[in-house]
C-alpha cells in the first residue's frame, strides 16, 4: 500500500514544540509525506477516518526478552538471582526452535496490540534466528540479539557457551540480520550481565560494537545482590567496571540502573549512554526504584521498557508510563514525573535511545510512519471536554484504546485485528510448546 490518508485526527505529535493538531496525515510508502487541514491527495488506496480519534507516536520498548514470554506466570514472586537461577535459566534451556519461535510471536502480538512499535530485545543463548525470523514477520521496528554468557554458576547445561562461540554466533546473526528490510531491524550484541560475562567477552563487544557501529544492550545494576557480586569479582562499582572496559558510551543501553551512586551516574552522563528503565519489573523482582528524576535531572537518556513476561507480567506500554509517573509521586513530590516527561520516555526518548531519534518517535513529516490511533471514547477516558490529552493518554488510557497500528508505512493492526500475526494459532502453539518445555524440564530432573 503506497498512500494512507488519515483525515481529521487528533494528533499528539511530541515534536520539540510539543504541538496538538487536528489535522490529517499523508503516509506515502514508509514515511510521513505531509501533515495539514484537508490536505488534497490523488491515488490513495486508503483513508482512514479519524474523527474523535487520536494519534500518537507508537511506543519504543527499549528493554523486553520475546524469548520469555512463554514463561509468563512461572516465576512469580521471587528475587533476581533466585528468579534467574530456579525458573528462568532451565526453563530458557528447554527452548528449541519451535517453542522459540512461538514465544516470540505470542510476544509480538502483545506488544502490537498495546501500541508498541519499536522494541530492543534480548533473546537466550540458542535459536536467535527463530526470534529475528517471527519479528521480520511481525512489521514491529525492532534491535535484537542472542544473549551472551560465557560464564557463570548455576547455569544450566545448554546455556553454557564458549566465548568463541558466543561472539562467533553472535557475528553470523549480525550478518545476516542487521539492516534486513532496509533497516527496519538491527543487531544488537547482547551480554546477559556482567555476572553472566569474562572480561575477554566484554571487551571484544567493545570493540565488534564499535567497528560494526551496532549497539550493545546488557542488564545493570538492577539488584542488590547483582552490584555486591560485580564489586566482589572486580573490585568496582559496576558502571565504573563497564566504563573501565569501554563500553560506556552513546551505543551502550543499560536496563534497570537502580541502584548507581553519583560517580555512576556522572559516568553515564559523560559518556551519553542510554538508562532503559523498567518500573514494573523493577517492582515485581523487588529490584528497587529507579532514581529516574535524579537521571532526568542530570540529563540522561531515560526511556522505558516491560521487560521480560515472566517478571512483568504483562508487555504493555500503558502500564510502564503509569508506574513510571506514580512510583516516583511519594518520595519526590507529585509533581517529579509528570504525564508529558513519561511519554517523551515511551516515545522519542526510546527513539533517541536507539539511535533513531531522526526517524521515529514524534509524528513529523518526513519521518518514518511508526504511529498508533487511539479510540479514546469510553467511560475510562472521559469526559474528554479540555482535558489534556497527554493526561487521558498516559493516566486513563489503557491498551485496549489502541484501534489501529501502522509500522514503516504498514498497517499492522486495524480495528484490534492483527494483520500480520494469526492470533488463534500463536495462542494454541503457546500452549502446545510450553507443555512440551515443561516435560523437557522434568525429564531432565
Ligand atoms: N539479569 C540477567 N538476566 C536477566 C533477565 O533475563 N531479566 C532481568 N530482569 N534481569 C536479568
Ligand atoms: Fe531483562
Amino acid at each position: 500500500m503506497s498512500k494512507v490518508l488519515i483525515k481529521q485526527a487528533e494528533v499528539v505529535t511530541m515534536n520539540e514544540k510539543n504541538e496538538i493538531v487536528k489535522c490529517d496525515i499523508l503516509i506515502e510508502h514508509d514515511r510521513i509525506k505531509e501533515i495539514g487541514v484537508d490536505l488534497k491527495v490523488n491515488d490513495v488506496e486508503k483513508v482512514i477516518d479519524g474523527r474523535n480519534k487520536t494519534v500518537i507516536p507508537g511506543f519504543v520498548q527499549t528493554h523486553v526478552h520475546l524469548c520469555q514470554t512463554l514463561f509468563r506466570g512461572r516465576a512469580d514472586d521471587l528475587e533476581l538471582m533466585d528468579w534467574l537461577k530456579t525458573r528462568i535459566w532451565p526453563l530458557e534451556a528447554a527452548h528449541d526452535e519451535e517453542s522459540l519461535y512461538y514465544s516470540a510471536l505470542l510476544g509480538l502480538g502483545e506488544l502490537i496490540q498495546s501500541g508498541t512499535t519499536s522494541i530492543v530485545d534480548m533473546e537466550t543463548v540458542h535459536f536467535t534466528d527463530l526470534a529475528f525470523q517471527a519479528i521480520a514477520s511481525s512489521g514491529i521496528r525492532a534491535l535484537s540479539g542472542k544473549v551472551m554468557m560465557d560464564k557463570g554458576d548455576e547455569v544450566p547445561i545448554a546455556l553454557q557457551e564458549s566465548t568463541e562461540h558466543s561472539i562467533q554466533e553472535s557475528v553470523d546473526l549480525l550478518e545476516k540480520w542487521h539492516n534486513f528490510d532496509h533497516g527496519r531491524i538491527k543487531y544488537a550484541f547482547s551480554p546477559r550481565f556482567v555476572i553472566s560475562c569474562t572480561e575477554t567477552l566484554l571487551r571484544e563487544v567493545s570493540t565488534l560494537s564499535s567497528s560494526y557501529e551496532v549497539n550493545v544492550h546488557t542488564h545493570a545494576s538492577e539488584n542488590r545482590g547483582e552490584i555486591q557480586i560485580v564489586e566482589e569479582e572486580t573490585g568496582m562499582r559496576n558502571i565504573e567496571y563497564l566504563d573501565y572496559l569501554q563500553l560506556a558510551n552513546q551505543r551502550l543501553i543499560l536496563a534497570h540502573c537502580v541502584w548507581l551512586n553519583d560517580r555512576e551516574k556522572q559516568i553515564i552522563k559523560e559518556r551519553g549512554v542510554h538508562v532503559s528503565h523498567c518500573p514494573g519489573s523493577n517492582l515485581k523482582l523487588a529490584s528497587g526504584v529507579a532514581e529516574i528524576p535524579s537521571l532526568l535531572h542530570r540529563e540522561i537518556s531515560v526511556s522505558l521498557g516491560a521487560d521480560g513476561a515472566p517478571c512483568n507480567n504483562n508487555l504493555d506500554m500503558f502500564n510502564e508510563m503509569r508506574l513510571a509517573a506514580l512510583i516516583q509521586k511519594p518520595a519526590n513530590g507529585p509533581t517529579s514525573m509528570d504525564a508529558r516527561t513519561v511519554l517523551k520516555m515511551a516515545t522519542i526518548g526510546g527513539a533517541k535511545a536507539i539511535g533513531l531519534g531522526d526517524e521515529i518517535g514524534s509524528i513529523e513529516v518526513g519521518k518514518k510512519a511508526d504511529l498508533i490511533i487511539l479510540n479514546l471514547n469510553d467511560f475510562h477516558t472521559y469526559p474528554s471536554y479540555d482535558v489534556d490529552p497527554i493526561s487521558r493518554i498516559v493516566y486513563s488510557a489503557t491498551r485496549a484504546d489502541v484501534e489501529t497500528s501502522i509500522i514503516n508505512g504498514k498497517i499492522v493492526m486495524e480495528n484490534r485485528i492483527l494483520k500480520t500475526i494469526d492470533k488463534s494459532i500463536v495462542l494454541k502453539e503457546a500452549n502446545g510448546s510450553i507443555k512440551r518445555m515443561i516435560k523437557r524440564i522434568s525429564e531432565l530432573t
